[in-house]
């Protein structure tokens, strides 16, 4: 039996009928997070990560209901069962792990280095980038690397999503943005002026589904699944369509 659920304005298809499949997978995503997880012009939620989870839903012969979820309350959201799922471009790191169960990651995202066209300082040089100003959205490895490796030199500003960090860098009122690199390059290509400046920095273990200690047959089933998906070729069609550059 196909059902259509209309869950947080996305149409998505689920599978029902095996007796798995009866309770819906809640899966929280954070948005804008463009191309991870955005929402297109007719409001419809998509990206990467929503068309993998849709691919992975159906690979699972489970129901899916996706969520959105502002970044900061994800780990805690997760946690307090207000979702059984994070696809939020969640980086696998240590501290993370001891908190929830990480998925095989799913893909990598090193962290860019984003400012308008004309901003030539290295962002390396901690001398001649004193009281510039640094955004990063709070609660991100982003946020960890300029708190370990920048306070008392630049000035961090810390943002609850990503888009008003570059709202920001287009008002002139942010020098330079550090974000997941598909998201700054993403920016470059819908906006004009800004360019990418310095080295990306490798943060986590590449980006993994978060899920719950405890779910362990959830985890199984989602790494399955994201197996057979590599497999037979649609992770990269999904891949192709929004990392395009
Ligand atoms: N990859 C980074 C991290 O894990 C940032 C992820 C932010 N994701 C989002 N959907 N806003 O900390």
């Amino acid at each position: 039996m196909k059902k259509i659920l209309i869950a947080a304005g996305c149409a998505l298809v689920m599978l029902t009928g095996s007796a798995q499949a009866e309770d819906s997978i809640r899966i929280a995503f954070d948005v804008p997070y463009e191309p991870f997880e955005y929402k297109d012009e007719n409001g419809e939620l998509t990206g990467f990560e929503v068309e993998l989870a849709e691919a992975m839903c159906a690979e699972m012969d489970a129901k899916c209901e996706f969520v959105i979820q502002a970044w900061d309350g994800m780990i805690p959201g997760l946690l307090a069962r207000k979702f059984d799922a994070i696809m939020s471009s969640m980086s696998v790191t240590p501290e993370r792990a001891e908190r929830v169960l990480f998925s095989k990651p799913y893909y990598n995202t090193p962290g860019g280095w984003f400012a308008a066209e004309g901003f030539d300082i290295d962002v390396t040089d901690m001398i001649a980038m004193k009281d510039k100003s640094v955004g990063v959205q709070r609660g991100t490895t982003m946020d960890t690397f300029v708190t370990e490796n920048m306070t008392g030199v630049v000035n961090i500003k810390r943002y609850n999503t990503a888009d008003d960090m570059v709202l920001d860098l287009e008002g002139q009122r942010l020098d330079v943005v550090f974000v997941d690199y598909p998201v700054g390059e993403q920016t470059i290509k819908n906006k004009e002026g800004f360019i990418e400046i310095g080295e990306s920095v490798k943060l986590g273990e590449g980006v993994g589904v978060a899920m719950r200690k405890r779910d362990t047959d959830l985890a199984e089933r989602v790494n399955k699944a994201l197996d057979i998906l590599k497999e037979n070729g649609t992770y990269d069609a999904i891949m192709k369509k929004y990392f395009a550059y």
